[in-house]
Formats: C-alpha cells, sequence, structure tokens
C-alpha cells in the first residue's frame, strides 16, 4: 500500500517487464510523488549526489543525476539538498571511513527533516557486511542499492515512496547491460563512455572484482551510437571506461579486441580526441601500440599501473607479468609513441614487502620517468586472498618507503613535465581557472593542465597555446591565434 500518497498509486497491471521500458514507466511513476513533495514544501526538491572513487563511479553518477533529473530532482549544495545520495568506493579501507563520518553528521539532519531521503549506491554496498551493519546502526537510510542495479534507480525510488522502511536491493552480478537510459554529463564538451563493466583478474590485494562482478564488454554499435550521440550534442573528447580495457570484446558474442574497437571509434566524425583507462600491463597487445601509433585521436597518455617492481611481489599479487616484462612493454610504447605520457599506479607495503623488494620498485620509477603517479599504502581487504597472508608489514616501515617512493616520483615529475617548456600545444579549454578568473584552465594530449588568459566562450574548443613556464605540474601558457 502507498503509505504517503495513497491517492496516487498505479495498478501494478500496467508495469512494462522489459527494460529500460520499465524505468521509463518507473520515472513517470516518481514524478507525481516528487511534484507532490514539491507543492507540500512549497519549493522545488532537490537532490545530491556526492562521487567517491574512481572514473567508473563518476560515471554512475552521471547515469544517477539523469534519472533523479527526469524525475523531477534539482541539483544542489548538499547542506540543502532533500536527497542525498553517496555513491561510494570500497577499493581501500579509508574510503569506507569517509563515508561513515559523513552518515553519522546527516543523522540529526534527517531528524529535523523527515521528508529527507538518504540513499546509498556503489562498491561499499556489494559487501554483506557492510549492508549488515547499515540495517544495524543507520536506520535513518531509506535507499541502498548496488553497482549491478543502478538503472533501477527509478524503481527504488517508487519503492521508498510506496512504503515506510529502508528499501534495500543488492545483485551479487549480472550478465545484463541496459542501455538508453537518462544520464546527465559533468561537462557539455567531453564524457566518460563505459565500454566494459566488471573485472576478471583478481589481483590478490583487490575488492574490485568481488564488488563489480564479472567482466562483460558492451556491443561496440550500442558504444559507437552512443559516442554519435555525444558528440551531435558538442563533445569533443571521450574517456573510454573499463578496469582493464585492453581485455575489451572477449565476452562479446562476436570478439573483438580493443584496438579493433578504437579504430571504430577514431571514424566518428566530429570527435576529436580518445583516452581510455584502465590498461593491464599483460594484455596490452602489440595491435594497440600500433593503433596507438598511427592514430590522430588517441591521446598522447598511457595509464599503465605497474603495482610493484618486484617480480617477487607481483607474482604474490597475482599481476601476471614480471618486472623486465613490464619495462620491455615501456620501452615498445616509447618507441612506436615516442612524445607519449606515462602514468602509474603504486602501492607500498604489500605483505612480504621487504627493502630489497621496494629498492625494485624505485628502480622502475627511476627507469619509467612517469609524468606522474598515484601511489597508495596497501589496504587490506577482507575476503581478498592477501588480506590472509602472512608478513604484513609494519605501519612505520610502509610510511617511512611511502614517504621515499613519493618524494622519487615527485622530482622525477617535475623534470618530465618541464620539457615540454617552448612548445606550441593544441589543448582542450575546459574551465576557468580556479586562482584567476581572467585565465582558463586546458589540458594538452599528454593530460598536463595549461593555464592561459582567455575569455570563457573558448571553453570546450581545442585551441593552441604556447608553453611559456612549467610551473612543476603544470603550465602557464599564451593562446595562439
Ligand atoms: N583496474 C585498475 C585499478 C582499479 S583500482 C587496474 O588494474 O589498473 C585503482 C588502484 O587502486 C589500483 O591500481 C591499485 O594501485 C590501488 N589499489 C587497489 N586495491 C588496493 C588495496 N587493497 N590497497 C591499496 N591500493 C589498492
Ligand atoms: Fe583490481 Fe586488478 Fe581488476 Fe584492476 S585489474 S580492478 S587492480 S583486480
Ligand atoms: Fe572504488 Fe569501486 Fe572504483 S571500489 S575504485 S569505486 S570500481
Amino acid at each position: 500500500m502507498n503509505m504517503m500518497n495513497p491517492d496516487i498509486s498505479l495498478s501494478n497491471e500496467t508495469v512494462p517487464v522489459s527494460e529500460p521500458e520499465r524505468q521509463y514507466y518507473y520515472i513517470e511513476k516518481a514524478k507525481t510523488y516528487v511534484e507532490a513533495l514539491r507543492e507540500r514544501l512549497g519549493r522545488p526538491v532537490t537532490f545530491c549526489v556526492t562521487t567517491f572513487g574512481c572514473q567508473m563511479n563518476a560515471r554512475d553518477s552521471e547515469k544517477l543525476r539523469g534519472i533523479l533529473e527526469q524525475i523531477g530532482y534539482i541539483e544542489a549544495e548538499e547542506e540543502e539538498a532533500d536527497f542525498i545520495i553517496y555513491n561510494t568506493c570500497t577499493v581501500r579501507e579509508n574510503a569506507n571511513t569517509r563515508v561513515y563520518g559523513r552518515l553519522g553528521q546527516l543523522k540529526p539532519r534527517k531528524q529535523k527533516n523527515p521528508h529527507m531521503m538518504i540513499g546509498l549506491c556503489g562498491c561499499m554496498m556489494q559487501e554483506p557486511e557492510v549492508v549488515e551493519k547499515l540495517k544495524k546502526s543507520y536506520r535513518f537510510v531509506d535507499i541502498i542499492f548496488g553497482t549491478h542495479n543502478i538503472f533501477k534507480f527509478a524503481e527504488l525510488i517508487v519503492n521508498r515512496f510506496e512504503s515506510d522502511r529502508m528499501v534495500i536491493d543488492i545483485w551479487k552480478d549480472t550478465d545484463q547491460i541496459i542501455e538508453d537510459l537518462p544520464n546527465d554529463r559533468k561537462y557539455a564538451f567531453k564524457s566518460g563512455v563505459n565500454i566494459m563493466f566488471g573485472c576478471n583478474n583478481f589481483c590478490s590485494y583487490c575488492i574490485v572484482p568481488y564488488v563489480r562482478g564479472r567482466e562483460r564488454s558492451r556491443d561496440p554499435k550500442a558504444i559507437v551510437r552512443e559516442i554519435q550521440k555525444m558528440v551531435a550534442d558538442g563533445v569533443v573528447e571521450v574517456m573510454l571506461l573499463g578496469q582493464n580495457v585492453n581485455s575489451y570484446g572477449k565476452t562479446l558474442e562476436q570478439p573483438m579486441t580493443f584496438a579493433q574497437l578504437l579504430k571504430e571509434i577514431e571514424q566518428i566524425e566530429g570527435l576529436e580526441r580518445i583516452r581510455f583507462m584502465t590498461s593491464h600491463p599483460k594484455d596490452l597487445s602489440d595491435e594497440l601500440i600500433q593503433v596507438m601509433g598511427e592514430s590522430k585521436k588517441i591521446c598522447k597518455h598511457l595509464h599503465l599501473p605497474v603495482q610493484s617492481g618486484s617480480s617477487r611481489i607481483l607474482k604474490k599479487m597475482n599481476r601476471r607479468y614480471t618486472k623486465e616484462q613490464y619495462l620491455d612493454l615501456v620501452e615498445r610504447i616509447r618507441a612506436a609513441v615516442p612524445d607519449i605520457s606515462l602514468t602509474t599506479d603504486i602501492i607500498v607495503g604489500f605483505p612480504g614487502e621487504t627493502e630489497e623488494d621496494f629498492q625494485e620498485t624505485l628502480d622502475v620509477v627511476r627507469k619509467v620517468r612517469y609524468d606522474s603517479a598515484f601511489t597508495f599504502i596497501y589496504s587490506k581487504r577482507t575476503g581478498t586472498p592477501a588480506a590472509a597472508m602472512e608478513d604484513q608489514v609494519p605501519e612505520d616501515v610502509v610510511k617511512d618507503r611511502f614517504d621515499r617512493l613519493l618524494k622519487e616520483v615527485q622530482t622525477i615529475a617535475a623534470e618530465v613535465c618541464s620539457v615540454h617548456e617552448g612548445t606550441t600545444q593544441t589543448v582542450l579549454a575546459e574551465s576557468v581557472s580556479d586562482h584567476d578568473s581572467t585565465m582558463i584552465t586546458g589540458r594538452m594530449s599528454n593530460n598536463l593542465l595549461v593555464h592561459f588568459k582567455g575569455e570563457e566562450t573558448l571553453i570546450g574548443k581545442l585551441v593552441n597555446v604556447h608553453l611559456t613556464e612549467c610551473k612543476g605540474f603544470y603550465y602557464l601558457g599564451e593562446l595562439v591565434e
């Protein structure tokens, strides 16, 4: 029975069973509830989606926003929002801690404003212990769902409006990919595009395969169609997203490679730039290196997570490459794409890591000379093989290694960054500079940022900028007419 608005519950007979039609039905139905609430409050009903974690989550949040806007919610700051959604991450323990902290702060606000709704979704919700904890100690949360069913958001909202209890819907895994639902892009001129979901690699430290499910690729035609639509709508740059884009296509009925997909996307007229992440070194093919070398649109940047420089640790991590294979791969990429910028992820303090192993990591950093690197302290994730390994490294030892690694990475990055000084580069003007409203911030093909004097009307355009001064990790430049 409809507890909140008994007069507007519709008969179940009319609910479509196939997707996405079913969700469009629920979007219409949710609209009536939000409209009723708007009348009751005498003002627009607002939402705020906060994203934790990676680009995958950021793209999911755009889908949530798209659905909420269709339903009639208006975006607002969290302090004012009637519906607050946290799209969570659980890759490292501190990501979880932050969510519990934020939730604790919401409790008194929700008590004062009973019409408020709180929704939790994303990777953290795929962990049964998290949901148990929420059910026990965070009863004021309204909707909990996972990574496999975000397409059902409108339906879950309706379920919540029609009951007086917490709505929980978590799927263990899925083989479904629902196309053609609304989404609201953060930027008008660039966008993330999912090409695959899930991960089959089971690196021994990583929780992602458990919370994102098995690897499945989107139909290439659906990907191309989506990008064509985006381009017609003003997008010039896409970021193809997957946990391991190099294994794209393996699960399709008609298998194809990531390199082949890139060639098809390259053909899309009006699309100027193609980026992708993340590339697993073990699956990076010669075919891909060749396509990157020949492409006019693929950006000169490759994020190639190494995780560790020690072959012994890499084996324990289940990464399936050695230090030598990684360095050889880097050489081959550099030979084919000489001006490519390389970035990476590194974990310090994996169980059993010795000073010797750590020196191997420093050695890779010195040999590759990354443009930048994300460095992480190993975080024990319950349920992963590494969590059960002996010899967890003491905290103070890890901290000391982390500091030394960061220093090395930053010193090298500053040197590598400065080599472009004096050159002219094509940049995509992305925003008005945070620090100076007369300046525009643009992004070069290699992913470095440059600030230059310019008008806001340039945003979304590709322009030529002369790089006058390197400031460590970014540039100052001048617009070239
Ligand atoms: N699919 C991507 C990585 C996604 S997670 C890839 O394979 O490259 C992003 C990064 O988080 C990883 O590259 C890794 O460096 C880091 N990470 C994952 N699990 C971690 C853990 N348990 N502790 C610390 N860092 C971790
Ligand atoms: Fe995690 Fe490894 Fe999969 Fe990346 S490839 S998401 S690190 S299991
Ligand atoms: Fe975090 Fe999930 Fe991404 S665990 S890093 S948000 S895939």
